[in-house]
């Protein structure tokens, strides 16, 4: 059997659309309100999506926060106090500069485009001038729409460690320097979203606020930060020559920041940030009127160091990496080489065949008994050729065929996805040798 692997180069543009066809396919991301025609650019993630986004979020929330000493988690409100965006600044500042074309009126960000040259969706029509627009996400709290009713969904996740940094203080005794996590949704209202879940007006994000005393020593804070950001793309399994990391100019950084590092990625439709890496000194705390008491009783405010990751961009970029295409005698076979850990199901059972009652009966036992210690599917649907393939595309490691041998022997065949060879174990062995390969 010929197994040529496809390189992803050769894909070209045609990766994004094998990539959002198969999540449509296979239950990972659905386009948002779909029967009533769609809501441009919002996506629902299918039962694979919401498991592979989860299995994200707890290794994150593992490397980030649990698995160290000086790390506590928060899960704050989406909505907040208006207050809050105008200490931040967002309100004054969190925008992006926004060009009309005169003639077809599409609007576009003025820094992606060529703004001397003709719009670029009607190719004729003269560009306005560039004015700033705010990406704050508008709403109203309560039954009145009136001025003082207007709140504003979180731009990022981060504000709701800074407003709870004396809470935070106070029960948790905790020392510089600490750090806070959080997941959870962010909301902004860009100008131009796209490129399937890379660039919506509601995301994820996975941010961590590090808080350290102002004399400390804050590059080597910061490069640490780096080197753990390193660590966790390799843990995505992400190919670390698609990875560059971009000092940001003056100027072009977020009005908070004195030093931001973008980790950009080699997206099918470009090199695009991934994730950021920032140093917002004591900007947010000084800002909210808030400060920390060191032990001999002085007052200060301490400085902040931000990994910022998006966990829709985590995963389509997983999703990039972990696709594959390779060539069998009669056959293509779409595979997702996801890393184990965050494979949605870590195990297919299947009966050879579904008119079998003790075939199956036998195969339900061993799905329900697995289904202890793992995430497993049980499927009885179509050939067992048909069924390995299914389980390829949502990046399944591991099928087991229950078959007359089964029966027989107490025996199964498991089959491993990405070498597609069979091995037979005994039923009995089963969830030990699946806890040692899934490890
Ligand atoms: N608190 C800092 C902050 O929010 P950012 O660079 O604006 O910094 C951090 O955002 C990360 O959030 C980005 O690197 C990206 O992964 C994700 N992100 C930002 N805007 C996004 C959007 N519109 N859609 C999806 N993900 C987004």
């Amino acid at each position: 059997m010929s197994n040529i692997q496809h390189p992803k180069s050769n894909m070209g543009d045609n990766l994004m659309e094998k990539i959002v066809s198969l999540c449509k396919r296979r239950g990972f991301v659905f386009p948002g309100s779909e029967i009533y025609g769609g809501l441009a650019n919002a996506w629902d993630y299918g039962p694979y999506g919401v498991l592979l986004k989860n299995n994200i979020k707890a290794a994150w929330w593992q490397k980030f926060v649990l698995d160290r000493d000086d790390m506590v988690g928060l899960d704050a409100a989406l909505l907040m106090n208006t207050k809050v965006y105008e200490a931040s600044g967002h309100l004054k500042e969190f925008s992006d500069p926004l060009v009309e074309c005169k003639a077809c009126h599409e609007r576009f960000r003025a820094d992606q485009i060529d703004i001397t040259a003709p719009c670029p969706a009607c190719r004729k029509g003269q560009l306005t001038e560039a004015k700033q627009f705010n990406l704050m996400l508008k709403t109203f709290l309560g039954p009145v729409e009136s001025p003082e009713s207007v709140v504003y969904f979180r731009p990022e996740t981060a504000q709701g460690i800074f407003v709870n940094f004396k809470n935070l203080t106070d029960t948790m005794r905790l020392k510089l320097p600490f750090g806070v996590g959080q997941i959870g949704k962010a909301f902004r209202n860009e100008i131009t979203p796209g490129n399937f879940i890379f660039r919506t007006r509601e995301f994820e994000q996975m941010e961590v606020e590090y808080f350290f005393a102002p004399d400390d020593d804050w590059k080597n804070i910061f490069e640490n930060w780096q080197k753990i950001m390193h660590s966790w793309i390799d843990d995505l399994g992400l190919n670390a020559e698609q990875i560059h990391e971009v000092d940001v100019e003056d100027g072009q950084r977020a009005h908070y920041s004195q030093k931001t590092i973008d980790f950009e990625y080699d997206f099918p439709f470009g090199r695009k940030e991934l994730f950021g890496l920032a140093y917002r000194t004591n900007f947010d705390l000084k800002n909210h009127n808030l400060n920390y008491t060191t032990d001999d009783g002085q007052k200060i405010i301490p400085h902040c160091i931000e990994p910022s990751l998006g966990v829709d961009r985590s995963m389509l970029a997983l999703l990039c990496s972990a696709y594959t295409e390779e060539e069998l005698e009669n056959d293509t076979r779409i595979v997702l080489k996801l890393p184990i850990k965050l494979a949605p199901i870590k195990v297919a059972i299947f009966p050879l065949l579904k008119n079998k009652p003790p075939l199956v009966e036998l195969a339900k036992n061993i799905f329900h008994d697995l289904k202890k210690s793992f995430v497993c599917e049980f499927d009885d649907n179509g050939n067992v050729g048909k069924r390995y393939r299914r389980q390829d595309e949502i990046g399944t490691p591991f099928c087991i065929t229950i078959d007359f041998d089964s029966l027989e022997k107490q025996t199964v065949t498991v089959r491993e996805r990405d070498t597609m060879k069979q091995e037979i174990i005994e039923i009995e062995k089963l969830k030990d040798y699946l806890t040692k390969k899934l490890q």
